[in-house]
């Protein structure tokens, strides 16, 4: 129902109601309109606001100011639903998930192990029918999530209109695939990630190619970023609901309300995959103390961290921690985050390194909570990080090549 027909209904009604002369009813609807107004206000005032805009030099600026305008716009929250952890909770609920036939494949890594693809090839593409030069994106899921995830569900239907190739990386042992090795996968270790960009880099060498990684999956993103520099066939990268900190993320989380709301039933999530993996983890690991875990601190602590060969905990989170390698990004990079988000607080956002590096802009709303961004009425198909991730690769595939001279 928009705005003009409601309003039409509801004086309609307070007609109705007045002249039926129900005692008091006056009153009570000048009160809920009351409401309703300052409600507006309040909304217009301080929840829905322009995002703010870091970049590192004027030429990434002016070039996404041209190309990807909606880095600009007021993002309008959801009005009933802007609080953050409000977004974050709801989000999976509201958001539809599109239809999307994948092809499978399974590589082998080095140690014997593998890994499971989700392509999306796209061959009825209509702007690129040719295989070999069909720009390519390679999505990585957050922490326990796959391809079937409604936010990359939805990458996947923006790309299939602008006629790109999409190849989604599942983390190890997530996506119903055997484990080979006892081997999964963190933050910090990227030699997967490096096995799957060269694949596809291999089979697509003449295709421009640009990652996309959300939340955990953006992580890793910037932490290979970090690592090689421009030494990468990637040729742009973006990132959505990134950690930067994982001390100030895991403390954030450890709150008492957001425990109880988001961490408690996270780590659970990760308990449930390594039991899917039993027979195979048991033989390095002491599970029972892993499934004793409570936060996802104590899991990461008796298991990840131990996987990776780390000393201690806050070795693993020291060098799983992406801010820090931010000044060493070597490719044009777009990362969106919301200060409202108890996975990845606003003030651990590494705004001031982002202004050191030319090749790197944060965009920073004030609501939008962790791969939130809902907005609209009922924001059902559409989020504004969609928009983001939808303008940005565009801009990118058609127009990268004016970065450099803007
Ligand atoms: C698309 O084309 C590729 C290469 O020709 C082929 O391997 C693949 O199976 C096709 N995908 C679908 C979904 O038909
Ligand atoms: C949502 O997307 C579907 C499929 O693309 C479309 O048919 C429908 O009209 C869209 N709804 C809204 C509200 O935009």
């Amino acid at each position: 129902m928009s705005l003009p027909v409601l309003a039409r209904e509801l004086s309609h009604y307070l007609d109705s109601r007045v002249r039926g002369g129900l005692a008091g009813s006056g009153m009570g609807w000048s009160l809920v309109l009351g409401f309703g107004v300052a409600y507006a206000a309040c909304y217009l005032s301080s929840i829905a606001k322009k995002p703010q805009l870091v970049a590192g030099s004027k030429s990434f600026c002016c070039f996404l100011k041209k190309y990807c305008p909606v880095v600009t716009e007021t993002y309008y929250p959801t009005i009933w639903c802007w609080e953050g952890r409000t977004q974050t909770l709801l989000r999976p609920f509201i958001t539809s998930k599109p239809q999307v036939q994948y092809r499978n494949e399974l590589i082998k890594t080095t140690d014997g192990g593998q890994i499971s693809l989700d392509w999306f090839d796209n061959n009825d593409s209509v702007h690129y029918p040719d295989d070999s030069t069909r720009p390519t994106i390679l999505v990585l899921p957050g922490l326990t999530g796959t391809s079937k995830e409604s936010y990359v569900l939805h990458m996947i239907q923006q790309s299939e209109k602008l006629g790109y190739r999409c190849v989604v990386f599942n983390n190890r042992g997530t996506a119903g695939e055997d484990l080979l090795t006892p081997r999964t996968y963190c933050a910090a270790n990227t030699e997967d990630l490096e096995a799957v960009i060269h694949h596809v880099h291999n089979l697509h060498a003449s295709a421009p190619l640009l990652a996309a990684g959300v939340s955990m999956g953006g992580m890793l993103l910037l932490n290979y970023l970090g690592k090689t520099g421009r030494e990468t066939p990637l040729m742009a990268a973006t990132v959505f609901s990134p950690g930067w900190n994982i001390f100030a993320s895991v403390e954030s989380l450890e709150k008492r309300l957001n425990w109880f709301l988001f961490n408690y039933y996270l780590t659970t999530c990760l308990q449930s995959s390594v039991s899917r993996h039993r027979k195979m983890l048991e033989k390095l690991f002491d599970l029972d103390l892993v499934m004793k875990a409570k936060t996802i601190r104590e899991f990461d602590k008796q298991f990840t961290s131990v996987m990776f060969g780390y000393p201690t905990i806050e070795d693993y989170y020291e060098d799983a921690s992406p801010y820090h390698k931010l000044k060493s990004v070597g490719i044009p990079l777009l990362c969106l985050n919301s200060v409202d988000d108890v996975f990845s607080p606003g003030h651990a956002v590494p705004v001031e390194m982002a202004k050191q590096n030319p090749n790197v802009a944060i965009v920073l709303t004030s609501c939008g909570g962790h791969i939130g961004f809902l907005e609209g009425m009922w924001p059902r198909n559409c989020t504004y990080m969609d928009r983001v991730f939808k303008q940005f690769v565009r801009a990118i595939f058609e127009h990268g090549k004016q970065i450099i001279s803007m």
